[in-house]
């Protein structure tokens, strides 16, 4: 009986990892949408999961201190979960085995601890799968606001652009100041440099349009971005630019693009390939 808590823990789905040797994400379902921002608050279909996920451990919980009656309470509850969700979202109505969850309820009335562990690792079996298939690529689309309808003022042509134009304006320019450096054009290095740190301080604009706490903003473009922002804007309008001291300022910089990039871009890729 002793182990029989370890046994139910591990087949017990909703574990967020598995092995695999290749991770397909595939568009999530139309009809998921209605459970998600910005058509609902309620986040109804995560939250069924969590109530699954619950029962399944309090089944597992009560059978370890005998309560047989309790764990049959949540057996139900489980099913009957199981059962709403495979409802709510047409396109995935097959991942789901309505008579493993009866099964499962059937086993735990029959208060036999094997058959209990055989239904339980049938029935979590049908959450493993989807999860595979479903879970990361949901994540991704759905925990994240989406960057395509944000736009931004643009300081140097004076227009709003989207977050992806935007980007390629700033970097574009980052790269001019790169190469009007290298090839000694000094004058040309100065207007983009100009351009470049106009548009790196318009960066901050953005990160209000979903956060609400300044810490967010600070912790990436902090006071090592400004100071580095600063550092350029000086030095760019020497007579003679000293060039290493632009480029280690650059890389600063660089690193604070790639430390939001880290958080932000991936699921906007995601995303952006879906949305075609
Ligand atoms: C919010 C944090 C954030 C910061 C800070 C940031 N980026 Fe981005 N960047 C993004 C997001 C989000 C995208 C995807 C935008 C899209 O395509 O809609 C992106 C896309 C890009 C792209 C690809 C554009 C394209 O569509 O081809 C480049 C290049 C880029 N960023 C450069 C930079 C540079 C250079 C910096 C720093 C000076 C920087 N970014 C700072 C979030 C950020
Ligand atoms: C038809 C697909 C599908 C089935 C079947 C399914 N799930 Fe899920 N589950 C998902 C998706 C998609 C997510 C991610 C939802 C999100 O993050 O908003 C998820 C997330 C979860 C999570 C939350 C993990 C986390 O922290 O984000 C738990 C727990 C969970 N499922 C438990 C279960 C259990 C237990 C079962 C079976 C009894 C089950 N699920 C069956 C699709 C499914
Ligand atoms: C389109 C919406 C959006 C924009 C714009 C945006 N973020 Fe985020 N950011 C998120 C989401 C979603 C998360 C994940 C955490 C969460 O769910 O709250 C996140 C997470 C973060 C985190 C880690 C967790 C935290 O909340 O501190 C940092 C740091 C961060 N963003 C910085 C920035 C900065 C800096 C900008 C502006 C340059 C920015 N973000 C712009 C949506 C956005």
């Amino acid at each position: 009986m002793g182990n029989v808590g370890l046994v139910l823990g591990l087949v017990v789905a909703g574990s967020v990892l598995f092995a695999a040797d290749k991770i397909i994400l595939k568009k999530p379902p139309e009809s998921l949408k209605k459970y998600y921002p910005p058509q609902s608050q309620k986040f109804e279909f995560l939250s069924n999961m969590y109530s699954m996920s619950t029962s399944f451990y309090a089944v597992n919980l009560n059978i370890n201190e005998g309560n047989w009656d309790k764990a049959l309470e949540w057996a139900k509850k489980l099913k009957e979960t199981y059962l709403k969700t495979s409802k709510m979202v047409p396109e995935w109505k097959d991942y789901f085995k309505p008579k493993l969850a009866e099964d499962f309820v059937k086993a735990v009335q029959s208060k036999n601890v094997d058959r209990v562990i055989e239904a339980s690792k049938k029935l979590g079996q049908t959450c493993s799968r989807c999860h595979q298939d479903n879970q990361i690529a949901v994540k991704l689309v759905f925990h994240f606001p989406s960057f395509d309808e944000i736009k931004l003022e643009d300081p140097i042509e004076f227009m709003e652009v989207k977050t992806g134009d935007y980007m390629k304006k700033l970097s574009n320019s980052m790269k001019a100041l790169r190469i009007y450096l290298e090839q000694g054009n000094t004058e040309m290095a100065q207007e983009a440099g100009t351009n470049f740190v106009e548009r790196a301080r318009g960066l901050r604009a953005m990160c209000s349009k979903c956060h609400t706490q300044k810490i967010s903003e600070e912790a990436i473009l902090g006071k090592a971005f400004e100071d580095a922002l600063a550092k350029i804007e000086d030095l760019i309008t020497a007579e003679k630019p000293n060039k290493d001291e632009i480029f280690k300022n650059l890389a600063l910089i660089g690193n604070t693009c790639t430390k939001c990039h880290n958080v932000h871009l991936i699921p906007e890729m995601v995303q952006e390939a879906f949305a075609k």
